[in-house]
């Protein structure tokens, strides 16, 4: 394993989400989900970390870990409880809690949309509903001009491939719908709130001297056919990749409409985007299969490919990949906004760390422009449907006593963080097992 040095403006970070660890909200489609019983654990977002109550704590540790930028999400229902009204017990809470990230000197990335939204929303058709646009951009307003002088750095929204993909295909998240027609309409929806949130952003923050940032996370995945010699494997590669995120990327990217969305560019031709958001976790072979209309593809993983806990294959070059194809595209600063990994025993995650910070290093010796680096995940938490079970944090974290530890991992990072290197000592010293003897 090779040494890995970073550059000085580098900048590493730690990315978490409001409803996966906050706690104590009962307003929103994630409590109400939990609720009517599809959490395969029964634990419920209720609980999480409790970190509305104990951010204080949290931010120490983050400072002790030493990441120069968090990426933390905003949970709308906390902030406008009823359409229209908005809440200033909510909004002084994230004021308190950035303005402290910014008294450790950890610069906030802000996610605007996560997953989660108020029950009044979801009540009305959440995304399906052509209101939903005007709905999100008026919470953004309020957001932006109360938080905008300490924020620069903006995700307006979270991968809308995967909140559609569960919630519109697979229906195990919330709507928990079956239905490829409203998911295209809460498609639209969701690529149109983000080209006029950018705008909107932009407009709001125009007077501050820190340059304004605004993109999206992007959840992407590497589609390659299972079978190399069958040309329908192929074709359904290509054909994933295009639903699944070509579409986004251009849509949300440039405003360019591409079929199922539309066609064409609504807002005008333009750049959306100021950086590349890249949520990175893994790769899907696909096998073609013929079972019209709603399924021509299957996702497997590679034979004898090392995997997570939770089945996930853990592929690095996959980054790579990725990374070098959204810089030929948009010629944009590109932040690996979420990467890491379920490791129960935290058997394999510095290694998966170091594997993927490897790829980032060549990235940038290549003349790519990768900025920044947010681990998913900071802490243990609620992990959407999987609950409390799938552990991605740094930290661990016991639910009954809120008792946070330092994992190696941490440590692994720590280290990472305050001297922008991995040197042959800290990887004897961290790097213990691979993963590949494991699988
Ligand atoms: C991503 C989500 C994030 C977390 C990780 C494991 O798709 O954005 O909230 O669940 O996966």
């Amino acid at each position: 394993m090779e040494t890995l040095v970073f550059p000085k403006d580098f900048l590493f970070g730690t990315a978490t989400a409001a409803l996966q660890i906050e706690g104590g909200d009962t307003n929103n489609n994630w409590y109400q989900w939990a609720q009517q019983g599809h959490i395969k654990d029964h634990s419920s977002p209720l609980r999480a970390n409790e970190h509305w109550k104990r951010f204080k704590e949290d931010i120490q540790l983050l400072a002790e870990l030493g990441v120069h930028t968090h990426r933390l999400g905003l949970e709308w229902s906390r902030i406008e409880p009823k359409p229209g009204t908005f809440s200033q017990e909510g909004i002084e809470h994230y004021l308190e809690e950035i303005s402290l990230l910014r008294k450790h000197t950890i610069r906030p990335l802000v996610t605007l949309y996560h997953f989660s939204h108020p029950l009044w929303f979801e009540e009305k058709g959440g995304w399906e509903n052509e209101e939903s646009i005007q709905d999100f951009l008026r919470y953004v307003r309020f957001v932006v001009e109360k938080l905008g002088h300490l924020v620069s750095d903006w995700v307006t929204i979270n991968e809308p491939n995967v909140f559609l993909s569960y919630g519109y295909v697979l229906g195990t998240w919330p709507p928990g719908k079956q239905d490829s027609q409203a998911m295209i309409r809460a498609a639209r929806h969701l690529v149109l709130a983000h080209l006029q949130a950018y705008t909107l952003i932009h407009e709001l923050r125009k007077k501050e001297k820190e340059p304004t940032l605004v993109g999206v996370a992007h959840h992407l995945r590497v589609f390659s056919p299972f079978c190399q010699f069958c040309p329908l494997d192929h074709l359904a590669s290509l054909l994933n990749d295009y639903i699944f995120q070509g579409i986004f990327l251009e849509g949300m990217g440039r405003g360019r409409f591409l079929p199922p969305l539309g066609v064409g560019y609504p807002m005008g031709k333009g750049r959306f985007q100021d950086f590349v958001g890249i949520n990175y976790y893994s790769r899907d072979k696909i096998q073609f299969v013929w079972n019209p209309p709603e399924l021509f593809a299957k996702r497997l993983v590679a034979k004898n490919a090392p995997t997570n806990n939770l089945g996930w294959e853990i592929y690095p070059k996959g980054l790579s990949l990725l990374a070098k194809r959204l810089w030929k595209t948009y010629r944009l600063p590109l932040f690996i906004t979420e990467n890491g990994t379920c490791d129960k025993e935290d058997a394999f995650r510095p290694q998966f760390i170091y594997d993927h910070l490897k790829e980032v290093s060549e990235l940038i010796a290549q003349g790519i422009p990768v900025k920044r680096y947010y681990h998913w995940t900071f802490i243990d938490n609620f992990e959407w449907i999987e609950g409390e079970s799938a552990p991605f944090g740094l930290f661990a974290n016991n639910y009954d006593t809120q008792t946070r530890t330092w994992r190696n991992s941490a440590r692994f990072y720590q280290e990472i963080c305050r001297t922008r290197t991995i040197t042959q000592e800290m990887l004897s010293r961290y790097v213990q097992s691979a993963y590949h003897s494991l699988s």
